[in-house]
């Protein structure tokens, strides 16, 4: 077998490939920007992967602008609902939260189930299991945006039903997941997804962003994935495994827009993904009109910030 490239440590972020509002254009490169800035700092100093993957995601779950934790779209019942995994590419590792109303970092949560023996906990169950490991409640009011309850009016009006076929006309779905993916200084590979879900889902729906291979993928022995968009597809598929996989024998670039493809073609799925390789090459693509999204490596001056179109 050759011998790897050495490792470059490099991250990408997204925060979510949809038909985001020309108002809420730079807000989102702002929180992209924001955030691959805090997981590049873990990364510059020597940290790991795993550590800049979360704290590139915590910053977009603070960002209130954005479909994670604090100013996430709402249930029908006018609930913020939150879903987060992430996987250390080293050991294999996952841990994911789902359906959770009361944490304020569902990645913090998750980290949390990775560091025990179990990947996925939700469920009163599960709320029991976070308080049991020191993760904090906050007062699920102060998590909802009031521009939230506007648009779930609005969506509910569109769609009086459960909530889910915006999925069909693939690019209005309001709102979506932001992702991480890093490499460190020697070559751990660590990925990560948090998300609100899609505006007027019922309660107890969850997408991809929890499930390991369809949210998030990281080996070392090849890249780490993190996936954006519908979430149903997204399921179905395995969309971050399959990139992951395909990384195996084509550049980080490719593998994305394969993956894609596929996505598109035997899915009908709309959304995005993000990669990095494990000589730390990044890709991205996406099938939506926009997907925001930002990385920095060691050959840039500065974060490259793109993926929306202009007006
Ligand atoms: N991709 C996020 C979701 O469908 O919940």
């Amino acid at each position: 077998m050759d011998k790897p490239p050495p490792p470059r440590p490099a991250i990408i972020v997204h925060a979510g490939a949809w038909a985001i509002p020309p108002e809420e254009k730079e807000v989102h490169r702002l929180g992209c920007l924001t955030a691959v800035q805090a997981g590049w700092a873990v990364l510059v100093e020597g940290g790991k992967a795993i550590d800049a993957v979360r704290a590139a995601v915590r910053s977009m779950e603070d960002d209130r602008n954005l479909n994670a934790g604090s100013g996430s779209v709402l249930t029908r019942g006018g609930h913020v609902e939150l879903d987060a995994g992430l996987m250390n590419g080293t050991t294999l590792d996952c841990g994911a939260v789902a359906a959770v109303r009361n944490r304020k970092n569902p990645i913090e949560a998750a980290y949390e189930v990775l560091k025990t023996k179990y990947v996925l906990m939700t469920g009163f169950g599960g709320m029991e299991f976070l308080d049991e490991h020191g993760v904090p409640t906050v007062d699920p009011e102060s998590l909802i945006e009031e521009r939230e309850r506007a648009r779930l009016v609005d969506a509910l009006q569109r769609d009086p039903g459960d909530g889910l076929d915006f999925g069909h006309a693939g690019v209005n779905l309001p709102g979506d997941t932001v992702g991480a993916v890093a490499i460190d200084r020697i070559g751990r590979i660590a990925a990560g997804a948090s998300t609100g879900g899609i505006c007027g889902k019922p309660p107890g729906r969850m997408g991809d962003t929890p499930i390991p291979g369809a949210g998030y993928y990281a080996d070392d022995l090849a890249a780490g994935a993190a996936c954006t968009g519908w979430g149903e597809p997204l399921l179905r598929m395995g969309l971050a495994r399959r990139a992951v996989d395909l990384a195996r024998e084509h550049n980080a670039m490719d593998a994305t827009w394969l993956a894609l493809k596929e996505f598109e073609e035997r899915f009908y799925g709309r959304g995005g993904v993000i990669l990095i390789g494990r000589d730390g090459s990044i890709g991205f693509s996406f099938n939506t009109p926009s997907m925001a999204t930002a990385y920095m490596d060691e050959e840039l001056q500065s974060p490259f910030v793109g993926g929306i179109a202009a007006d």
